[in-house]
């Protein structure tokens, strides 16, 4: 499948020139990165330690860590504020016999206690587990079940979606707010944390100990528990220097909730690695709002996605017109392809070329990027970083030429791979099928300078709004539902949102289209599973394409929506 050369823009802005970046490949070590931790002397391993707690032993303890504001609320916490608030909850943790290697789960909204929790977490070795606030009932428990975890940290508000009757594993939640109902797993957080000392020692680890799980989705079965390990923040510092460009002065706002892998790694990780000041916005979009954040923080580097970018444009000019943006030095961006129209877009409106990143939740750091530096061709991810090999494989192993179309694959191993999906390490081993590569499921193309252009997914995986969505448990959902004997689910193209969820559903006996019961589907789904994997589209069909087997065929609904040739259908039903 060869890509035609119109499709490749010409580089709008050189800082520097290709020899650099070859020189920067062949030039580097990761050795030289690792120098920089305290464990490259001390053998003793802590990311909360490096992130945090170290910036108050070198003496920066009163520099603001997180500056935090949602519509109620605006808090300043220090590196010396976040680390006796962590320590605090460590020793919370410990006194519940929490410790080392266990999994707890943080489920809550953005405001300080979640990072001081987390850090907290941390700090007793434990594995943490971030869960999206608006995920609802079944989401929050196969999550949970999943992984085993033994604590929880969450609000009143959110309790009653966590199943504590059928969680035997989960033994103590702390809840931030009022706990009024009597139940021995209840603990009042604030209350304990209040009473705990700040004196804790941390729990040394080893490079290869646990450090955060996020669960992502795949074409089939439940969502996968990617596991990372403590040395990933070897390439959270790495890529926070070198991408986000991250220097002492910085103030940076990543605008990623921690329950998805931006949010942690870019969110937390890498700027706390590096000592900046770190903006956390809660609550929802809206262009003001962020604009306002932006202005009011003196914002200099923002992280965030093509879907919130759009949506900004899609707001106007006049609007930007109206807040001083000038201390904003660098854009970058993640999760969905970037428009080249968004890049020329954010030129105008911002002075600034938006930096496309490319990476995964498997990935746990960036990958392919465009960075300072570098040329940046609008619509290209950019180039793998020093460091990191990258290729396109045919589905042999074999690299194919440039413009060709294939399976975006990086070589094994770098810092912040994923080391296992927790509990099948059969699903581990799929992406690593190619012995000496991880297939990452995206297919792209190389140009003939080495830059890298997405073209897509390979598997049926749904990103809309850069978030993903396993098409499986979408349909597990649906068929749930009393009316719905079958259902099938894809992405439909938006403008806004990159990707939209369509399902294509067929009725139980009794039941009759319409528009009522869409709309009734709809809820069910977004008040059972979350509201970002609930169909936007339903369309009622008699009968849906299946193989012999009784597998749904979603590559045929996707050429009835896309009126395309459905291609080869021996394997259909009838
Ligand atoms: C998938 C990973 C890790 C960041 C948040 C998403 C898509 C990611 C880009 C990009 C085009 C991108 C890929 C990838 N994706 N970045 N710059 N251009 N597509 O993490 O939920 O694990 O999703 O998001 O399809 O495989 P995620």
């Amino acid at each position: 499948m060869n890509q035609t050369h119109s499709e490749i823009l010409p580089s709008e802005v050189s800082h520097s020139n290709m020899k650099s970046y070859e020189q920067a490949r062949s030039e580097f070590s990761w050795d030289e990165i690792e120098r920089h931790f305290t464990w490259y002397e001390t053998g003793k391993v802590n990311m909360a330690y490096e992130a945090i707690d170290r910036h108050v032993a070198e003496g920066r303890g009163d520099k603001v860590a997180l500056l935090y504001s949602d519509a109620a609320r605006e808090e300043t916490l220090t590196f010396a504020q976040l680390k006796e608030k962590s320590d605090k909850f460590g020793n919370v943790l410990r006194k519940y016999g929490v410790g080392k290697g266990d999994r707890v789960f943080i489920f809550m909204p953005r405001g300080p206690e979640l990072y001081a929790g987390l850090l907290g977490i941390l700090k007793v070795g434990a594995v943490v587990g971030p869960l999206f606030e608006a995920f609802m009932e079944t989401a929050v428990k196969d999550r949970l079940e999943d992984s085993g975890a033994v604590a929880l940290i969450t609000t009143p508000a959110l309790l009653s979606r966590v199943k504590r009757d059928e969680l035997p594993e989960l033994k103590h939640i702390f809840v931030v707010g009022e706990v009024e109902e009597v139940d021995p797993r209840l603990v009042n957080y604030h209350e304990e944390v209040e009473a705990a000392s700040s004196e804790l020692e941390i729990e040394w680890l080893e490079r290869e100990d646990g450090l955060i799980m996020h669960y992502t989705s795949g074409s089939t079965g439940k969502p996968k528990g990617v596991y990372h390990v403590q040395n990933a923040m070897v390439q959270h510092y790495y890529t926070g220097k070198v991408v986000l460009d991250l220097r002492e002065d910085d103030i940076y706002w990543c605008t990623a909730d921690p329950g998805w892998v931006t949010g942690t790694s870019y969110g937390i990780f890498a700027p706390w690695l590096n000592g900046v000041t770190n903006v956390i916005r809660g609550g929802r979009f809206s262009p003001q709002d962020w604009y306002s954040t932006l202005v009011n923080n003196k914002v200099t580097v923002w992280y965030s996605a093509p879907t919130a970018f759009r949506m900004l444009m899609g707001a106007g000019s006049d609007l930007i017109d109206q807040y001083d943006l000038s201390h904003v030095r660098h854009v970058l961006s993640v999760g969905e392809p970037l428009n080249p129209e968004v890049v020329r877009w954010g030129h105008k409106a911002y002075k600034q070329r938006i930096h496309d990143t490319w990476w995964m939740t498997e990935t746990g750091g960036q990958l392919i990027c465009n960075y300072p530096g570098m040329a940046i061709k609008p619509g290209s991810m950019g180039r793998p970083l020093p460091g990191i090999t990258a290729a396109i494989l045919d589905d042999h192993g074999k690299e194919v030429a440039p413009y060709t179309m294939g399976n975006l694959a990086i070589k094994t191993p770098w810092p912040s791979m994923m080391r296992t999906i927790w509990n099948n390490e059969a699903k581990y081993q799929e992406y690593f099928r190619i012995p000496g590569w991880y297939i990452s499921g995206d297919s792209a193309y190389m140009d003939e300078d080495g830059y890298f252009w997405f073209q897509g997914r390979i598997d049926d995986v749904i990103n809309s709004s850069g978030e993903r969505i396993g098409p499986f448990e979408v349909e597990s959902k649906l068929v749930e539902h009393p009316a719905v004997a079958e259902a099938g689910v894809i992405g439909k193209p938006d403008v806004t949102r990159g990707e939209i969820i369509k399902a294509f559903i067929s009725l139980r006996e009794g039941y009759t289209p319409s528009q009522e019961l869409k709309d009734e589907i709809y809820r069910f789904v977004k008040e059972g599973l979350s509201a970002h994997a609930a169909p936007r589209e339903i369309e009622f069909k008699d009968k849906l394409p299946k193989t012999r087997s009784g597998k749904i065929m979603r590559r045929v609904l996707k050429a009835w929506e896309l009126d395309l040739p459905t291609g080869d259908l021996s394997t259909i039903e009838d």
